[in-house]
């Protein structure tokens, strides 16, 4: 198709709204006359004519034009079209609007059929448009959202591999307790176990012959029983200390730390906020197990002379719990982060800690030794109360 100047456009659009809103009579008449003319002027065919018509129609007309009243406006405007596109009649009678030719009017039917054709395309293809619209923004969300839950799952995976790796530490720490207990079973108890039978199988023999010799066979004896007594207790207060049910955690870390003193030949001392004794069962087996393994490292690699073990209130209300040593200091950080090694005191106490809501913080410095802290949120039913409430 020829392009139509922007001028032309607009005036031919112009003269087709004034026709489609006058009635029929001069104006119209006025309006119409010129357009064929027009466009044969500026070397414009019927078919480019035709194609102007249409293009205005759909895209500036029929949009704002109600759907009911359609018909109609094709109607009229292949009316125009036909009258725009017949050679000027040679005297128009006075009033009446110029007579379009026969092939004209055919060719305005047309258009207005072609017209309607072509709305109810340009009209479907704009529903399309709205739906392809619809559909590619449904299409983003569900590639975010798919992003989101493959985000999700990768999240999961992850969990799961770390929980997978805890439960595997934590079942190698239970194999190794139970071996150890095993071993102390075997090697210490049941030997001194064997001892007393042995003595015994001799007190039988000299209960008839000699007395003084039984005197001291059952002292002896009796010495054994003491100490596999003591080895059995002392077992079971490693294991689960009674006194830790019985009377709390301030009095059971006292007397784990002045038995580990008198074992390690080390100065304690536990200072403690009453507070603590109201602790509940879940903190204070947390707080003792933190200590414990606090207290076995120290044995094991501090080389220290002196133990501290402070029991505070935090500033949050929470609790605090710190045990101090002044033995030689390690890197924190490399056995905190270090990954699938064999050591898991710390890493245990630190995870115990997490799983209450607490968080263990280590501080180790050369020539003043190790700060292990563990920190207690405060309780649950004393964060829930209100300021101010008594408790
Ligand atoms: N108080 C301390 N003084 C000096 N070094 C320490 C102290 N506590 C821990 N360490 C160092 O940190 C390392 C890690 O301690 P952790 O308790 O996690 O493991 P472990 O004692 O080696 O093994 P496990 O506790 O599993 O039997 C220890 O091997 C030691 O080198
Ligand atoms: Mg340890």
């Amino acid at each position: 198709m020829k392009s139509t100047t922007p001028l032309f456009h607009r005036r031919y659009k112009e003269a087709l709204r004034s026709h489609l809103l006058a009635v029929r009579g001069k104006k119209a008449h006025r309006t119409q006359l010129p357009w064929g003319r027009e466009a044969r002027a500026a070397g414009l065919g019927q078919g480019d004519l035709a194609r102007l018509h249409e293009s205005i129609l759909i895209t500036e007309l029929l949009p704002s034009c109600p759907r009911r009243r359609h018909t109609e406006l094709l109607r009229r405007a292949g009316e125009f079209f036909a009258l725009a596109i017949s050679p000027a009649p040679p005297s128009p009678p006075r009033g009446s609007g110029p007579a379009p030719s026969r092939s004209a009017l055919r060719l305005g039917l047309s258009i207005a059929a072609l017209s309607r054709h072509a709305v109810g395309h340009a009209l479907s293809n704009r529903e399309l448009a709205r739906k392809v619209e619809q559909l590619t923004l449904k299409a983003g969300q569900l590639r975010e959202s798919k992003r989101h839950v493959s985000r999700c799952l990768r999240e999961s995976d992850l969990l799961k591999e770390q929980l997978r790796r805890l439960s595997r530490r934590l079942l190698v720490a239970q194999e190794e307790e139970r071996k150890k207990v095993s071993r102390e079973l075997h090697d210490v108890v049941s030997q001194a176990l064997v001892g007393i039978n042995i003595r015994l199988a001799t007190l039988k023999q000299e209960a008839s012959l000699n007395t003084r010799g039984l005197h001291r066979n059952i002292s002896v004896t009796q010495k054994l029983v003491q100490r596999s007594a003591q080895i059995i207790h002392q077992f079971a207060r490693d294991l689960r200390p009674a006194v830790l049910d019985d009377l709390g955690l301030v009095p059971a870390l006292r007397s784990y730390l002045v038995s580990f003193g008198a074992r390690a030949g080390l100065q304690t001392r536990l200072s403690a906020y009453h507070g603590f004794q109201h602790v509940d069962p879940t903190r204070r087996t947390v707080l003792f197990r933190v200590a414990q393994e606090a207290l076995t490292n120290i044995i094991r690699y501090a080389r220290a002379s002196r133990v501290d073990i402070i029991l505070r209130k935090s500033a949050d209300g929470g609790f605090r719990m710190s045990v101090r040593d002044d033995g030689q200091a390690f890197n924190v950080e490399r056995v905190l982060q270090a990954r699938g090694g064999r050591r898991l005191g710390l890493l245990g106490a630190r995870e115990r800690l997490e799983m209450i809501g607490g968080r263990l913080h280590i501080e180790s410095t050369p020539g003043k030794g190790t700060i292990l802290t563990a920190h207690l949120p405060p309780p649950p039913a004393r964060r829930r109360r209100p300021s101010g409430a008594t408790p």
